[in-house]
């Protein structure tokens, strides 16, 4: 299959191409490589995809040098000749859309960026899929949609129409935009809500990154909300793993579909400080605050949607997804 996947130098979107490309898939990957955060981790994870950085420039395709079906270019999703042009060209038969402007805190003091990137972006998306008749979309969607609901676990059948950031509310359009297109132009869309997404290669601004920072540096550890937290913590793989299944089979009959994607067992966030203690061999030194505007209390996945439609089952323990990080983050920052 000849896939785009976006943001191949993102986080998720690495590792997703990483697996398709292992398993011999095409895939084209685009990034605009933001510097919402340190780009020499974007650049590390393009390097294990084959891409050298120094050959990277703006809308100009790099070939691998690790998969021959392998190609990056740097492109915003956002310019809207630049995509036009490279569905035009490409021919995908399927596309996954991870690019996007992430995190729930960033969102509070750069709202613009997100509209920018999730919603003109993620028409342009759409728009490429309508154009050229690729009739399987996915896309990320987050467990940001389900705002201050308190029912848990979260189902994909709860009201979802009080976002509480500009984050979780371009999300919840990116879902609304894609049932519109589902619906008049007859495309298969998914969209997937991820649950706290952590392993190697993670994001340097969300907790387990910024924790096994601190701890290896000796300094102190946010704990927000008093440590009153938990998390459906998921493991990269796990997240991989039910992308591919959706992106294997797109809906037939009901062409719009949502799904959660999580871990499905929520964990206190005092446990995961422990089992990075753990894997880290070092006790944290902790600060703790109120919580953060635009946070939550709790989060839990209700995965039935996915294991009923594709037999997902998230099988990564905590503390061995916990020391997995752990080993890649001393290794890529020799700590
Ligand atoms: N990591 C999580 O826990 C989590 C949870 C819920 C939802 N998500 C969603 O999953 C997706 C992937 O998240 P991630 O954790 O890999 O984040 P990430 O920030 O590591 O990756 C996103 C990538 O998209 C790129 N990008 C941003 N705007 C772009 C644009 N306009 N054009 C082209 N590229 C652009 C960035 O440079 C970045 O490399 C995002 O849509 C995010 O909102 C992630």
């Amino acid at each position: 299959m000849k896939i785009l996947v976006t943001g191949t130098a993102g986080f998720i979107g690495f590792h997703l191409a990483k697996k398709l490309l292992e398993r011999g898939d095409e895939v084209i990957g685009i990034d605009n490589i933001n510097d919402y955060y340190d780009i020499n981790l974007k650049y590390g994870r393009l390097k294990e995809l084959g891409i050298d950085p120094t050959k990277i420039e703006e809308n100009q395709p790099v070939a691998s040098s690790i998969f021959p079906k392998h190609t990056f270019i740097k492109l915003d999703l956002a310019d809207k000749d630049q995509m036009e042009a490279l569905f035009k060209k490409e021919q995908f038969d399927a596309v996954c859309n991870l690019a996007a402007q992430a995190g729930v805190r960033f969102s509070l003091e750069n709202p613009h960026a997100y509209i920018e990137s999730n919603i003109q972006g993620f028409m342009n998306i759409l728009e490429g899929c309508r154009e050229n008749g690729i009739n399987n979309l996915s896309y990320a969607s987050s467990s940001s949609v389900y705002g201050l609901n308190k029912e848990q676990p979260f189902k994909t059948t709860d009201q979802v129409d009080r976002p509480i950031s500009i984050y979780a509310a371009t999300k919840k359009s990116n879902e609304l935009m894609a049932h519109t297109y589902s619906h008049l132009f007859g495309i298969s869309t998914t969209g997937l809500r991820f649950f706290t997404v952590y392993g190697p290669w993670g994001r340097p601004d969300m907790a387990p990154m910024l924790f096994a920072d601190a701890i290896l540096h000796g300094r102190a550890i946010k704990v927000f909300n008093q440590g009153d937290m938990s998390r459906d913590f998921t493991y990269i793989d796990d997240i991989v793993d039910g992308c591919i299944k959706v992106i294997d089979h797109p809906n037939e009959k009901d062409l719009y579909q949502i799904y959660n994607i999580g871990n499905n067992a929520p964990v206190q966030l005092m446990d995961f400080i422990k089992a990075l203690e753990n894997s880290l061999g070092k006790e944290a030194k902790k600060e703790y605050l109120p919580m953060q505007p635009g946070d939550v209390k709790s989060t839990y996945a209700d995965v039935s949607g996915l294991m009923n439609d594709f037999g997902y089952k998230p099988d990564t323990s905590i503390q061995e997804g916990v020391d997995k990080f752990a080993q890649w983050y001393r290794a890529f920052y020799h700590i």
